[in-house]
């Protein structure tokens, strides 16, 4: 199996209930590696930018501020597999339909205070690997 790099965010209801450190364990117990990662604060220029697909959907507004509600920490994984990977260990997007044992059934308040975000395949993975993080600071 092919070994992939995919972007995760821990969202600041995550970082409000001091959840940094399970969420990382429980990524890197299911055999994902940090290869970066820092805490920071989305502006919501930033904020509207990385959730642009999203622009035309009823929960763009709420979704983007949100995301600028508190600190956040991006961090860049790599394992085999990583990209699916990273979202069997997330679990789905809504933490009431998530499996049991993921980070969204455990730490997700509701769809969108979820945790975790993660990117959902190769192309977003290295675009949204590039928003935060540049080439030297993955080496
Ligand atoms: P995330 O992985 O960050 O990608 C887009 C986000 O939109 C998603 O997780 C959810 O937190 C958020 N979102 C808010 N409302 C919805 C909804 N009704 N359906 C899907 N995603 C939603």
């Amino acid at each position: 199996m092919a070994i992939e790099r995919t972007l995760s965010i821990v969202k600041p209801n995550a970082t409000a209930r001091n959840l940094v450190g399970a969420i990382v364990k429980l990524l890197e117990e299911g055999g994902l590696r940090v290869v970066a990662m820092r805490m920071t604060r989305l502006s919501l220029a930033q904020a509207r930018a990385f959730y642009e697909v999203h622009k035309a959907r009823p929960f763009y507004g709420d979704l983007v501020e949100f995301m600028c509600s508190g600190p956040v920490v991006p961090m860049v994984l790599e394992g085999e597999n990583a990209i699916q990977r990273n979202r069997e260990i997330m679990g789905a997007t809504d933490p009431g339909k998530a499996a049991p044992g993921t980070i969204r059934k455990l730490y997700g308040d509701d769809v969108q205070a979820n945790a975790v975000h993660g990117s959902d395949a190769p192309e977003t993975a290295a675009s949204e690997i590039a928003f935060f993080f540049p080439r030297s600071e993955t080496l």
